[in-house]
């Protein structure tokens, strides 16, 4: 780990008791571990809205029996192939499939792909979760 700075930071007092109550609910040993990882979130949440290079998990279920549903998703993630690192598939039941993307490349891709593969009618749910990468992963 690379050696900490202290730095003094001024908060209102009833923000102040909230944050506190946050960091003992989520067990955290002090404020400034909770602090470092709400930093961390944010800047990941920033790196994916300026479309920098991060790595993200994109989770849909569908149900395939959906007409053409599974080879219209499949010819999705084919066109954009060196984005995509690998392919989770879950036959959860009968009808549903579980399949969780995980995919390296801009944002900006990123998101259109997600957005795509979201948006494709018969997905019954999904999600995307970012993270930016660390200098040294680049
Ligand atoms: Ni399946």
């Amino acid at each position: 780990m690379a050696d900490l700075v202290r730095f003094g930071v001024a908060m209102e007092r009833p923000l102040l008791d909230r944050f506190d109550q946050m960091v003992e609910r989520r067990g955290y040993d002090n404020r400034s571990e909770a602090l470092r990882d709400l930093v961390r979130r944010e800047l990941d949440q920033d790196a994916w809205q300026r479309g920098q290079l991060t790595v993200a998990t994109i989770t849909l279920v569908y149900d395939h029996h959906v007409r053409e549903l599974t080879e219209r998703l499949t010819e999705i993630q084919h066109d954009s192939g060196s984005l995509i690192l690998s392919t989770l598939h879950v036959h959860l039941d009968h009808h549903h499939c579980l399949e969780v993307i995980a995919a390296k490349g801009s944002a900006r891709l990123l998101k259109t792909l997600a957005e795509r593969l979201l948006g494709t009618k018969g997905v019954l749910s999904g999600n995307v979760v970012a993270a930016a990468l660390p200098p040294s992963s680049h």
